[in-house]
């Protein structure tokens, strides 16, 4: 499941899933929402996505949220672990 995932994965220490912000945003709604960016520093608006979220998790460096550090640890995930993360963030 994608809640276990998270835990596992120690997303949790920096994300939460309740809205309140910790060192990275909060994982509550975050799907399809209008998300600040910034690519290469440059600022973007990108609508939050399934792509989205994968690149967010696989290449964290590529698109900074801003008013956040660019400290998003790299984590190798499985593919189905991706699926799962990305379904249970939308039901957020
Ligand atoms: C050491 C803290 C830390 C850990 C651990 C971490 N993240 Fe992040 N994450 C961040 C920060 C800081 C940002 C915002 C800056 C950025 O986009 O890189 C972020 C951004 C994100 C975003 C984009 C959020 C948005 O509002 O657009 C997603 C999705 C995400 N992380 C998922 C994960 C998942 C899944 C894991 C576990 C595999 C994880 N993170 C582990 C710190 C962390």
């Amino acid at each position: 499941m994608g809640l276990g995932v998270l835990t596992a994965k120690g997303c949790l220490a920096c994300h939460s899933v309740d809205g309140k912000p910790k060192v990275g945003p909060t994982l509550k709604a975050l799907y399809g929402k209008e998300q600040q960016v910034l690519v290469a520093g440059n600022p973007k608006t990108v609508t939050v996505d399934d792509a989205y979220i994968r690149r967010a998790i696989t290449r964290p460096m590529d698109q900074v949220v801003r008013g956040y550090p660019p400290a998003m640890p790299q984590t190798p995930l499985t593919e189905q672990e991706l699926n799962e993360v990305v379904r249970y963030i939308k039901s957020l």
